[in-house]
């Protein structure tokens, strides 16, 4: 089953859950990880938009997994502390959407050709390595338990006053032609406080063409979400 089987199954989940949400906590920050992501998000930003609360800022899907996986990949070929680690990854939740920014490594690691390819390959594909391992019993639990742990709690730390707080996240975005994208985000008491532009500068050959590239799936997703929730009205 890919992220997009489980579509049918999981808008009308994340509509349902998310209207609720209007009505009851319609300032809460909402973290969706149900996939597909790249869906997910934009069906729950209609149904704020029809009940009439919708706060971008306030709105995220939790991509952390994608920057897990870089880092642990990253850490174990380059020989380095995993903590030390940051590889920002934007785009998307879902194959080539998940573009991981290899040469905006921290510290910064060089990679040949042929490891970029790979690792690019590896982390894009770890999701539906675990799905099928598990053949039919679920996803990658465990480690999605560990990445929306780690996303609530830099909410937590944001929602605190701590003005360093950054993550990825797939966000509404205005740092592409597409209306939402995954990207370094910093997070504050209000939410999104910034997007940071500065990773999609200055791209390798490669990480531009794989950008370019992701963009028609990515689009074509956002739209399948958007159509899926214009379609049915949110009860008021
Ligand atoms: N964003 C990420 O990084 C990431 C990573 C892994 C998995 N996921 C997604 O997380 C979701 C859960 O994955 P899983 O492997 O734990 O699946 P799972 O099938 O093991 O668990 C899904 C749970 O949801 C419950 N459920 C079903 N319908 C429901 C409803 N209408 N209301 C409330 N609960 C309902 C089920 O009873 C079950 O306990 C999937 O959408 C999966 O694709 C996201």
């Amino acid at each position: 089953m890919t992220r997009d089987d489980l579509f049918n199954i999981n808008a009308g989940i994340v509509r349902d859950l998310v209207s609720a949400v209007a009505d009851n906590c319609p300032g809460a920050f909402i973290h969706i990880i149900s996939n597909p992501v790249n869906s997910t998000v934009p069906i729950a930003a209609e149904v704020l938009k029809q009940k009439g609360v919708y706060d971008p800022k306030k709105l995220f899907g939790v991509t952390t997994l994608d920057v897990v996986r870089a880092n642990t990949f990253v850490a174990q070929r380059k020989n380095l502390k995993l903590i030390d680690v940051d590889v920002p990854v934007v785009g998307g939740h879902a194959g080539i959407t998940i573009l991981p920014l290899l040469s905006k490594t921290k510290p910064s690691a060089s990679f040949t050709g042929e490891e970029i390819e790979e690792l690019t390959v590896r982390i894009q594909n770890a999701g539906t390595e675990v799905v099928e391992a598990k053949a039919g019993a679920g996803s990658a639990t465990l480690s999605m338990a560990y990445a929306a742990a780690r996303f609530v709690e830099s909410s937590l730390r944001a929602l605190d006053g701590d003005g360093d707080v950054y993550e990825c996240s797939f966000v509404q975005s205005d740092l592409t032609e597409l209306p939402f994208f995954a990207s370094r985000v910093k997070l504050g008491r209000k939410g999104v406080e910034a997007l940071i532009p500065s990773d999609l500068q200055g791209l390798t050959e490669y990480e531009q063409k794989a950008l370019e590239a992701l963009k028609p799936e990515l689009k074509a997703s956002i739209e399948k979400g958007i159509a899926f929730a214009q379609k049915q009205t949110v009860a008021a």
